[in-house]
C-alpha cells in the first residue's frame, strides 16, 4: 500500500511507523501544514518525499483541502495516516479518501475526544485512559475503531508523565494497526472493525 503520513509537530509516531519497517506499505510522502514541524527532518533523514502546505495561506478549509487533494493525487495513495495532524479535515477531504484515512487519538474513545485528551482524562479523574486508532469519518474522533490499548493513571501522574506513557503505547499500536489494514486482515462492518474470517 502507498501511504501518506500527515504530521504537524514532532512526529514521534511517524518515527515509530518508519522504524517498524512494515513490509506491506511504502511511505510515499509525509505531509505537513507546519513548515517548522520536526516531522519534516525525520522524513528527510529517511529519504521520504515531503509536501508542506501551510493552511495559513488559504481563506477557507475547503480551498485548502482541495489543494492538498491536487498535490497528493500523483502519489496514488491507498491510505492516509494522521499522526499528530492538528487540522480538522472537512467532508471535502474525507470524501476524497473515503474509508482510507486513519487517526490515532490519545484516549479511549468515545471518552475525551478533541484536543488535550490527556488533560481531560486527568481532570475527570478516570483511573484508566489509553489510545485509540480509528478510521476517520466526517465527525471529530467518531469513526470505526481499529485498535485500543489501556493506560493506567496513577496518583502521581501529571499531564506530562501521562502523555509520556500514552506515547509509548501509541508507538506500539499505530504500526500494528497499519499492518492490519495494509495486509487486508480486517474489514469494516457498520461501526465494527473485525478480522476477516
Ligand atoms: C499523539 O499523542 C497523537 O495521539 C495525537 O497527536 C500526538 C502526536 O505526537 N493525535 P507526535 O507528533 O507523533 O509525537
Amino acid at each position: 500500500m502507498r501511504v501518506a503520513v500527515f504530521a504537524s509537530g514532532s512526529g514521534t509516531n511517524l518515527q515509530a511507523i518508519i522504524d517498524a519497517d512494515i513490509q506491506t506499505i511504502e511511505i510515499a510522502v509525509v505531509f505537513t501544514n507546519n513548515p517548522d514541524a520536526y516531522a519534516i527532518e525525520r522524513a528527510k533523514k529517511h529519504n521520504i518525499q515531503v509536501e508542506i502546505i501551510d493552511h495559513k495561506n488559504y481563506k477557507t478549509r475547503e480551498e485548502y483541502e482541495k489543494h492538498i487533494i491536487e498535490v497528493l493525487d500523483p502519489y496514488k495513495l491507498n491510505l492516509i495516516v494522521l499522526a499528530g495532524f492538528m487540522r480538522i479535515l472537512s467532508t471535502v477531504f474525507v470524501r476524497a479518501y473515503k474509508n482510507k484515512i486513519v487517526n490515532i487519538h490519545p484516549a479511549l474513545l468515545p471518552s475525551f475526544p478533541g484536543i488535550n485528551a490527556g488533560r481531560q482524562a486527568l481532570e475527570y479523574g478516570v483511573k484508566y485512559t489509553g489510545v485509540t486508532v480509528h478510521f476517520v469519518d466526517e465527525g471529530v474522533d467518531t469513526g470505526p475503531i481499529i485498535l485500543q490499548s489501556v493506560v493506567e493513571i496513577e496518583d502521581e501522574d501529571t499531564e506530562d508523565t501521562l502523555l509520556e506513557k500514552i506515547h509509548e503505547v501509541e508507538h506500539r499500536i499505530y504500526p500494528k494497526a497499519i499492518e492490519l489494514i495494509s495486509s487486508g486482515e480486517i474489514e469494516v462492518i457498520g461501526r465494527r472493525v473485525i478480522k476477516k474470517s
